[in-house]
């Protein structure tokens, strides 16, 4: 399962502009000390250190990762977003569309429109809702049950998105509550996680995802039906992408979080996608990144072409595999 990255190596000069782009997550990556005549192996040794990665046994070429073994996902977050008319465009545009195979597709409709999608989408795109109740249907005023979308043919549920945590305040638990309910009735969850930008600068990124991730870990019967969406909330909406090594890096701490809190199998089997402003532009070099499992895409998932062109950022990863 472990395979070596390319995605960090190539030199001390590689390793400077790697360093900067670091900025904020962990600032003692700052305090590397790049006179010393071998600090490209000092670099990633402290590299291995903070993100806690096992180390390589295979030379001194780079950093380990349990790259995923899952297929690539990409999901579009259309948020409160449409009307029918707009909907139906964009969904002609996607059946319209060539769409590579090896790809599991996934949109989110707003909830009054899922019927509608379903109804006109191809078969090949499954259909997920943006959010559900905690538990079985009955006198919650204005809630949506998981077995009302299953009843519509939804598969999947964004859960944890941080609009949700932040906008309306939803917390860890009922968050893990609500993916625990959905995966027992046999709907798949995309569980979104991220940081704020203060929690970034103050250099607790890793925390904030590591105890997003407990809760869900905490809660959940088994990861075979769950996606994680690696979304930085200073990413979301705001057109700041971040870079493939931010993604990365991220990405990299929260397969070896899996392997070390729930197992190895999982954290090699669970796709963890990146949400945050991705669109056609951007995608490929993302997707080179080698944990970087698939996207969660807002904005640019409500053009047809430019999220046609996201999902099949899928062969640039074939290239750099
Ligand atoms: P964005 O949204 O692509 O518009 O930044 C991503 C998301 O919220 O999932």
């Amino acid at each position: 399962m472990a395979v070596v990255s390319t995605s960090l190596v190539g030199g001390a000069a590689a390793v400077a502009s790697q360093l900067t782009q670091f900025s904020g997550l962990r600032r003692s990556f700052l305090k590397l000390d790049t006179s010393n005549s071998n600090s490209t192996q000092a670099f990633f040794q402290n590299v291995n250190s903070h993100l806690h990665l096992a180390s390589s046994n295979k030379g001194c070429r780079g950093v380990v990762t349990m790259a995923g073994s899952g297929k690539f996902f990409v999901g579009g977050n259309w948020k409160c977003n449409g009307t029918k008319d707009s909907i139906s465009k964009l969904v002609s545009e996607l059946n319209s569309a060539t769409l590579e195979s090896d790809v599991d597709v996934v949109v989110a409709p707003p909830f009054v429109y899922i019927d509608q999608v379903k109804n006109s989408l191809s078969d090949r795109i499954e259909i997920s809702a943006q959010n559900c109740w905690i538990g079985k249907g009955g006198a919650f005023t204005g809630e949506i049950s998981v077995e009302q979308l299953k009843d519509l043919g939804c598969k999947w549920v964004v859960l944890g998105h941080s609009e949700r945590r932040h906008i309306i305040g939803e917390d860890d638990q009922f968050i893990g509550k609500k993916a625990a309910y959905a995966l027992g009735q046999g709907v798949g969850v995309i569980a979104c996680i991220g940081e704020l930008l203060e929690e970034r600068e103050a250099g607790k990124t890793f925390d904030v995802c590591f105890q997003q991730m407990k809760a869900y870990a905490d809660a959940v019967p088994s990861w075979d039906n769950i996606v994680v969406a690696y979304e930085p909330v200073w990413a979301i909406g705001t057109g700041k992408v971040a870079t493939p090594a931010q993604a990365q890096e991220v990405h990299v701490a929260i397969r070896d979080w899996l392997s070390k809190n729930v197992s190895a199998e999982v954290a090699s089997k669970t796709r963890i996608i990146y949400g945050g402003s991705v669109n056609g532009g951007n995608c490929a070099e993302l997707a080179k990144q080698e944990d970087i499992d698939g996207f969660l895409v807002g904005g640019a998932s409500l053009k047809g072409p430019e999220f046609a062109t996201i999902i099949n950022s899928v062969t640039s990863k074939k290239v750099a595999a």
